[in-house]
């Protein structure tokens, strides 16, 4: 009987210890995704840590097809938009989940002066230049391979832009790293050298929607931790002023549901058909300062953003209009989706007083931003 027992009580003790091996194992995949029209490859990686957290990465634009992170009961969902299959991306996408370069935002009129000399670039946005171009970072297939992280797991994304595309001077060389670590944090880590004098303002692009889709974004509690936002002109330019955001509907610096006053009658609101503004971050002496965070009361999701940026763009969703049906069958509605873009100010090249964007031989331009995870 004594015997038995011991047995036993040996038998509870490795079952318990085999338990406490099978923790969950971070991992990165890979999977074709397509072809593109060119005839290049495209490939899916799965990145998942300890915690269960994953993301779908594709190297076409870097996009980030999928996020999967946990509700207050530890049910996983996609809390990103966009489509199922490649043909979706390369059919029409606003920039679904994408890396954004050479120039994150608006550039007025294309053009810009450096060293004396002026550069066209590309009007792909009335007659301003947005997001890099016609062809910028998010349409173009990157070369990736899985990083050693410690307390993660990592892809690097790299992309060489030859001298003159889309119109900037310069062969930029790009890299970007996406790790997912065991702290539920999505870090995006970006590199960037030239060979000549150029502009260099790098972002990302995903769009949230916290509930998943099962409702649309104006729920969310928003925190800028911004005293001012750049007002802008009726095509979306800055106009060089940094207004306070004090009583104005611009003011989340103390949270508040971003439904609450987008519809108040303000001829900035009317200009961006909502929020589709670039705000200026607090400074601090960190140097991933807090800048947003997004928390959804139902699911009870709570994500929170740090960057070395100085600013960010909040932009609502408000070019949304129905006409795209993404993932599982589901249609994108007005506000179905939000984007908090780190980056400078846009059109920096051309307003001096801005923060400087030039990127020199011999520097390189290295920045990073933080979107941690957790519930409430
Ligand atoms: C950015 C811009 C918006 C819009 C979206 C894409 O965030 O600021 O005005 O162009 O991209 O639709």
């Amino acid at each position: 009987m004594k015997n038995r027992n011991t047995l036993f009580l040996a038998l509870i003790i490795l079952g318990f210890a085999c338990a406490q091996q099978e923790a969950p194992k971070a991992s990165l995949t890979s999977a074709p995704f397509g072809i593109l029209p060119n005839g290049d490859s495209v490939t899916l990686f799965t990145l998942t840590n300890v915690n269960g957290l994953s993301m779908d990465v594709m190297t076409y634009g870097g996009i980030v097809t999928a996020l999967r992170v946990p509700d207050r009961d530890g049910k996983l969902e996609d809390v990103v938009l966009g489509y199922d299959n490649l043909d979706g991306y390369l059919e029409s996408s606003p920039y679904f989940g994408a890396l954004i370069g050479r120039y994150g935002n608006r550039i007025a009129d294309g053009r810009f002066t450096l060293d004396s000399v002026e550069y066209t670039l590309v009007q792909n946005n009335g007659k301003n230049h947005l997001h890099g171009g016609t062809v910028g970072f998010d349409k173009v297939n990157w070369t990736a391979a899985p990083v050693e992280v410690e307390g993660g797991v990592a892809l690097g994304l790299s992309y060489v832009s030859a001298d003159g595309e889309e119109g900037y001077p310069g062969t930029l060389t790009t890299q970007v790293i996406y790790t997912l670590s065991n702290e539920d944090e999505w870090k995006v880590s970006y590199e960037a050298t030239t060979d000549q004098r150029t502009v260099v303002n790098l972002t990302q692009h995903t769009y949230f929607n916290l509930t998943s889709m099962k409702e649309d974004i104006l729920n969310h509690e928003l925190v800028l931790n911004a005293p001012s936002f750049l007002p802008v002109d009726s095509t979306l330019i800055p106009t060089g002023e940094l207004r306070p955001v004090a009583d104005t509907p611009f003011d989340f610096t103390s949270g508040k549901p971003i439904g609450r006053d987008i519809m108040k009658e303000n001829t900035q609101l009317t200009y961006g058909l909502g929020f589709d503004h670039c705000w200026v971050l607090e400074k601090s002496d960190k140097k991933l300062n807090f800048a947003a965070s997004v928390y959804e009361p139902v699911s009870g999701r709570l994500m929170e953003i740090f960057t070395e940026e100085p600013a960010i763009q909040f932009y609502s969703g408000n070019f949304l209009d129905g006409s795209i049906t993404g993932k599982n069958s589901k249609v994108y509605n007005q506000r179905n989706g939000l984007c908090l873009e780190t980056q400078h100010y846009p059109d920096s090249p051309n307003q001096p007083q801005f923060p400087n964007v030039v990127l020199s031989p011999g520097e390189t331009y290295r920045t990073s931003t933080v979107m941690k995870f957790s519930t409430k």
